[in-house]
């Protein structure tokens, strides 16, 4: 991507707002948690590794922005921000993930000075962010080998840089593919009720210089059943310990229709994305969002005023419909339980 998803400007949050692309190009300088929170919350940022990025750069800004020397006073401004960050949302382990290592490394820091905390949590943001630009290049070099040249691809919601720290795990294996020579087609399918496909994987395949096509979600299966699909690249929020992948709501019949016609279907996603302490998909907290989104996005009203409106953003596809799942470590097939567990 020709931009940076998410990065640390002279102790601030810089992000691009997602919320106004394909439109604007506009990025936003975050120096507070409340604003953060809102971003996460409101999707200016979104997508499992950049809310883990934003997570802990904003356990870093809670002790950057603390003034004073008090070392207790800066270690409980940053567990508040912690613990008000771990409730903006729900389903992205990313983000606990984060969280958790900014918390251990508080902890390991408990008796220095305020000075030497501020630096090493905010160096250890940047450590997350630095190694999510490394984790998904590996991914896209170990998932690029999947794909034949001249092959074409349908994805859902957006799994690209904008969603990671700037290359993407899902769009990764596109964009290593594509470096590696490969002709690479791209479906994407536009993703209701928040279209991060037709808004974002779109906008970022195209400032790539890859083809893409956009389609509505209900059109996937008839694409899947023509045939010239090779293959379904998602990306995950959150996999459990035997390889059920939550992601974007949609992913889960995506799944089901490429079962149906002999069409692999790949997760791409961190070892960080894993959470090991969910045996089943069954354990993974599904967010729930306003209806709103659903009957009144966007500022046009889609369905009657009042109409009762279920709005989950995420569904679960059990990992025997999921043909192998990409991490930075490799490629692991079934039993997920073993290959999975290999990575712990
Ligand atoms: O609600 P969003 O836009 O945060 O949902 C994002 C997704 O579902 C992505 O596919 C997932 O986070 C993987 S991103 C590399």
């Amino acid at each position: 991507m020709p931009v940076r998803t998410i990065e640390w400007v002279d102790g601030t949050i810089r992000i691009i707002d997602q919320t106004r692309l394909p439109e604007r190009l506009v990025f936003l300088d975050i120096g507070d948690i409340e604003t953060l929170s809102e971003a996460i919350r409101s999707l200016r940022v979104r997508g499992a590794p950049a809310i883990g990025i934003a997570g802990a750069m904003g356990a870093a800004l809670a002790a950057v922005s603390y003034e004073g020397e008090d070392r207790q006073g800066l270690i409980s401004a940053v567990r508040e921000a912690v613990s008000y960050l771990r409730k903006t949302r729900p389903t992205a382990v990313n983000l606990f993930w984060a969280l958790d290592r900014m918390e251990a490394r508080l902890d390991a820091l408990a008796s220095q000075e305020a000075g030497r905390i501020r630096e090493a949590l905010r160096d250890e943001a940047l450590t997350i962010l630095e190694e999510d630009r490394k984790v998904c290049r590996d991914m896209g070099r170990n998932g690029a080998e999947l794909l034949p040249d001249r092959a074409t691809v349908l994805t859902h919601c957006n799994a690209g840089g904008l969603a990671t720290s700037g290359y993407g795990t899902a769009l990764g294996v596109i964009y290593a593919a594509k470096e590696a020579g490969k002709d690479i087609r791209v479906f994407a399918d536009e993703t209701r009720p928040l279209l991060q496909g037709s808004r974002l994987t779109a906008w970022e395949l195209m400032a790539s210089g890859v083809e893409v096509t956009v389609i509505c979600d209900s059109a996937a299966g008839h694409i899947l059943r023509r045939g010239g699909i090779d293959a379904v690249l998602v990306g995950a929020d959150r996999i459990a310990s035997n390889g059920d992948a939550a992601n974007k709501i949609g992913t889960y019949s995506l799944a089901v229709v490429a079962e149906r016609h002999g069409i692999p279907f790949y997760v791409v996603a961190p070892v960080s994305t894993i959470d090991f302490s969910t045996v089943s998909g069954d354990e993974i907290p599904i967010e729930e969002r306003a209806g709103e989104e659903v009957v009144g996005g966007f500022g046009m009203r889609t369905g009657p005023e009042g109409v009762r409106v279920a709005n989950p953003a995420f569904d679960v596809t059990p990992s025997r419909l999921i043909t192998a799942i990409v991490t930075e470590k490799g490629v692991h097939e079934a039993p997920y339980g073993k290959s999975l567990g290999n990575l712990k």
